[in-house]
Parts: structure tokens; C-alpha cells; sequence
């Protein structure tokens, strides 16, 4: 890498520059009001692959139901997904759920404080253990997002390839200098917290991917790339890989204000999720193609059906459609689908179902 190692200077006045900054213009987010390590840890578990402005009312309604990490430990599955309905990536809490119960019966129900103690706790990595051990403890840790990769790329005019494994590790190590120099600053009252959230506070805020603001970044006196014009089209990286298509038919089966839902079988993706009968389809293209999967998988014709919606949403890298059909039988018959139950729309609306077949309960509500 052709990058000259920063000096002791600079990174003592980029500390500093950032945890000023931070005092003045951090976000007022509801889990910048604790220090209780399991909010902090649920926050951190429900930012991974979601926006600051999403998760809010998640984690605030998560904390009124499940105040303490031995509720979450004793929650019932059906109480966690439900609260988590619309996230998406639900291995996340159920992670988070057998981690409470490893902490209550291993170390008696108290988060543990030992950075690596944290990182052998389920669905936590090494970034992850790094915000909770510095956001929650303080402790020295450095972070290394989407945002500070970003940060730190146009603070040092770093060209390489973000994605590669000799440049992630130039990058914890410069977060890591950064944590560790924050931590002499003890008259302030959680320095290595606030040094690593203003690092991903700048990122969101100001040395955002497109645009970035420059103008009134307090770190523009340092920035390598600001200096050299650099700084809109640093970090590089690989091209994203094409999204793929893929496209399903939704059944909507309704007898008398009931409708058929099942649950999805545990051990495979959305496990322990309700959801209308469904088919992926083979012909991405064909306007008539959910139609006859609808008839193929229930037998019902074809002049009984309706369309009611059609949901687009994209999970990893898969762009999908679904089209959602509705009809009327005449009687709660469905042998094709042996799991299936019939619920009403209020009880519909308690149960936890992914966000796609969320559309759905909604829809039927009229909301
Ligand atoms: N993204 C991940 N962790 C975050 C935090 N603690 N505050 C704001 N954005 C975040």
C-alpha cells in the first residue's frame, strides 16, 4: 500500500477534531440515552443491515416488551419474531435470544465485559464486539462499518480496493490507533465510546457515499483525499454483483372472513414465520404464469382468482416479485397444504410474518 504512516500529530488532532465535533452534532438516538449493555447490544444486533430511521420504533417497542436480557432469554419464540416482524435477516434474533440464555446460565445474567467473551456470544463478529465493548464499556476497541471504511479511506487517500483483506486490516489497524489515542483523553467522560460513534456519525452524516459534505467536515484539514479531489470517488471496490430476479405466486384463500396461512418449517430461511401458500416460478417473464401456478398448487380454476397485489422487495442479492392472488372457496378445504390454518384478519395481525407476506396482511386490512 503507498500510504505513509500517519504521524502521532495527526491522529491526536483528528481525535480530538472528531470527539468535538461529536459533542456538538451526534444524532439524539434513543440508544445514546443508555449505558445498559443489553439495549446496546440489541441496538448494535439491529443496525447490522438496517437504517438508523427503520430500526428506531423497533428498538423502542423491543425495550417496553423485553426491558432486561433475562426477559429476552425467557421471551416465547412466537413474542421475538413478532417484535422483530419486518426486519428481515431473522437469524439476527434468534441469535440474539440464545445469547441471552448463555449469558444468564454461564455468567449468571450479567453481559459479559472481556472483548472476546463477547465476540464468542452468537451473531456477533468482530465489529459488532468492538461497538459493544466501546459504546457500552469503553473499552479500546475499534469499529470498522460501512462508514468508518469510508471515513478512514478518504482520511488517508487509501486507492486500494476496500474489499480485500490487506486493506481491511490497514483499516482496523488506523481505527485502532484512533480508539487507543482517544482513550488518553480522560477528562472526557467515554472517550473510546464517543471516538468510535463519531466515526460512524461522520460517515452518515457528512463524508456520505455520493456528495460527500466536505465544506463541513471537521476532519477536512486532514484529509488526504479532500486535498487531492478524491474524495467523491474513494473507497473502490468491486462492482456490486447483478441482482438476481426471482418471482413467486401468492395464494390468498378466503372462506368466511378466515384465511389460510402456514408456518414455515423450522431450520430453513424465515423459520417460525407465517406465510400465505406460495410458489417460486420458473418463468420470470410470462404474464399468465402465476395464474397457473395458483391453479396448479390448489386445484382451484382459473375464473375463481383475482389478482389483489404484487409485492417487490430485494433480500441479499435477490430482486423478487410476488404475486399475490386472491379467491373465495366455498368451504376451509385445502389438502395440498396440510399445515395450513385458518385464521381471522385480527388474529392474522398478531401473528409474526415476513415482510413480503406482511403486504399481504395489510392489504386485506385495508391499511
Ligand atoms: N450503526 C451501527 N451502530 C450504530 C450506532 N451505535 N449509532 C448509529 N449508527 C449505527
Amino acid at each position: 500500500m503507498n500510504r505513509t504512516a500517519i504521524s502521532a500529530t495527526d491522529t491526536k488532532a483528528v481525535v480530538k477534531a472528531l470527539l468535538d465535533w461529536f459533542a456538538l452534532n451526534q444524532r439524539d438516538l434513543p440508544w445514546r440515552h443508555t449505558q445498559d449493555p443489553y439495549a446496546i447490544w440489541v441496538s448494535e444486533i439491529m443496525l447490522q443491515q438496517t437504517q438508523v430511521k427503520t430500526v428506531i420504533p423497533y428498538y423502542q417497542r423491543w425495550l417496553k416488551a423485553l426491558p432486561t436480557l433475562r426477559d429476552l432469554a425467557a421471551a416465547p419464540e412466537s413474542t421475538i419474531l413478532k417484535l422483530w416482524e419486518g426486519l428481515g435477516y431473522y437469524t439476527r434474533v434468534r441469535n440474539l435470544q440464545k445469547g441471552a440464555q448463555l449469558i444468564v446460565e454461564k455468567y449468571g445474567g450479567e453481559f459479559p465485559k472481556d472483548f472476546d467473551l463477547i465476540q464468542d456470544l452468537p451473531g456477533i463478529g468482530r465489529y459488532t464486539a468492538g461497538a459493544i465493548a466501546s459504546i457500552a464499556f469503553n473499552t479500546p476497541r475499534p469499529i470498522l462499518d460501512g462508514n468508518v471504511i469510508r471515513v478512514l479511506t478518504r482520511l488517508h487517500a487509501i486507492k486500494s480496493n476496500v474489499a480485500s483483506v490487506k486493506t481491511r486490516e490497514t483499516l482496523w489497524g488506523i481505527a485502532g490507533s484512533l480508539v487507543h489515542e482517544a482513550a488518553e483523553h480522560d477528562h472526557h467522560p467515554a472517550p473510546c465510546s464517543s471516538l468510535n460513534q463519531a466515526l460512524m456519525e461522520l460517515g452518515a452524516l457528512i463524508c456520505v457515499p455520493r456528495g460527500p459534505a466536505c465544506m463541513l467536515c471537521p476532519l477536512q484539514m486532514h484529509c488526504e483525499a479532500y486535498a487531492s479531489g478524491l474524495a467523491d470517488s474513494l473507497p473502490r471496490q468491486n462492482a456490486r454483483p447483478v441482482a438476481t430476479p426471482r418471482r413467486f405466486a401468492a395464494c390468498v384463500l378466503e372462506v368466511d372472513g378466515l384465511y389460510l396461512v402456514e408456518k414455515r418449517a423450522e431450520g430453513g430461511v424465515n423459520a417460525g414465520l407465517w406465510e400465505f401458500p406460495n410458489v417460486e416460478l420458473t418463468d420470470l417473464e410470462e404474464s399468465s404464469a402465476p395464474l397457473a401456478a395458483a391453479i396448479e398448487l390448489t386445484g382451484i380454476a382459473a375464473d375463481a382468482w383475482t389478482p389483489l397485489l404484487t409485492v417487490r422487495h430485494s433480500i441479499t442479492r435477490y430482486r423478487i416479485t410476488q404475486e399475490v392472488l386472491i379467491t373465495q372457496p366455498a368451504k376451509r378445504v385445502a389438502p395440498w397444504c396440510p399445515k395450513g390454518k385458518w385464521f381471522d384478519l385480527a388474529s392474522l395481525k398478531t401473528l409474526p410474518f415476513s415482510s413480503a407476506h406482511k403486504r399481504i396482511v395489510r392489504k386485506l386490512a385495508k391499511e
